[in-house]
């Protein structure tokens, strides 16, 4: 008898709790991903550049073969638009973008964007680091030629007059005569984008 029971119990409880967690698993599963979509909030305007280069803001030092928006069939990031420089020195020089005048509410904000990097014979590195209103969001990255990849991290929100600023700072050092290039996409600054 014993025996018997205990496998069939054991068969019992194996299916109610299969049972349960596919009955609870399948709710929470579509409730996470509307909730990801839902939260989004990001104070930037034009973040993928879909819309062009204002109110987008570039500094540059050293020579530029050229940047600006690029559309690509393949795509940026995402949408078909990204920002794209290719720097032709072969000593430092950097690229800053910005949006300044946001209006951000106080607290702990997310800031972010997806770079792709390229440098050609392997030779230096550049540099990348994602600041609100001067404070550094996460550490600075550095990296050789690499495809599409997020950087950036948590900051709190500083007390300023005239509205936040968002700046991505790129600094490549020496390259190769065909020198270094940069894409930036998809930038954010609030949270859950
Ligand atoms: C870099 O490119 C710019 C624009 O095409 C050009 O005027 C400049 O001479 C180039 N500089 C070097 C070092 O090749
Ligand atoms: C976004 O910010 C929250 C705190 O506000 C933090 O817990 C989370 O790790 C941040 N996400 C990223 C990707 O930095």
């Amino acid at each position: 008898m014993a025996l018997l029971t205990l496998p069939v119990l054991v068969l019992w409880t194996l299916t109610l709790l299969f049972a349960l967690s596919s009955a609870l698993a399948l709710p929470m599963d579509s409730a996470d991903s509307s909730s990801l979509t839902k939260h989004c909030t990001n104070f930037l305007t034009n973040p993928s550049f879909e819309a062009g280069e204002l109110p987008w803001l570039a500094m540059v030092t050293g020579s530029w073969e050229t940047r600006g928006i690029w559309a690509s069939s393949s795509g940026g990031h995402s949408g078909s638009n990204y920002y794209y420089g290719l720097s032709n020195s072969t000593i430092e020089t950097s690229i800053t973008l910005s949006q300044s005048g946001l209006s951000i509410s106080p607290g702990q904000v997310n800031c972010s964007a997806w770079v792709a990097s390229s440098r050609p014979g392997n030779m230096g590195s550049t540099r990348i680091e994602v600041y609100l209103d001067d404070v550094s969001c996460a550490p600075a990255v550095q990296v050789g030629t690499t495809g599409w990849m997020k950087v950036g991290g948590t900051v709190g929100v500083q007390d300023v007059e005239g509205g936040h600023t968002l700046a991505v700072v790129i600094v490549g050092d020496v390259a190769t005569d065909e020198g270094w290039s940069i894409s930036l996409d998809d930038l954010s600054v609030g949270s859950g984008c």
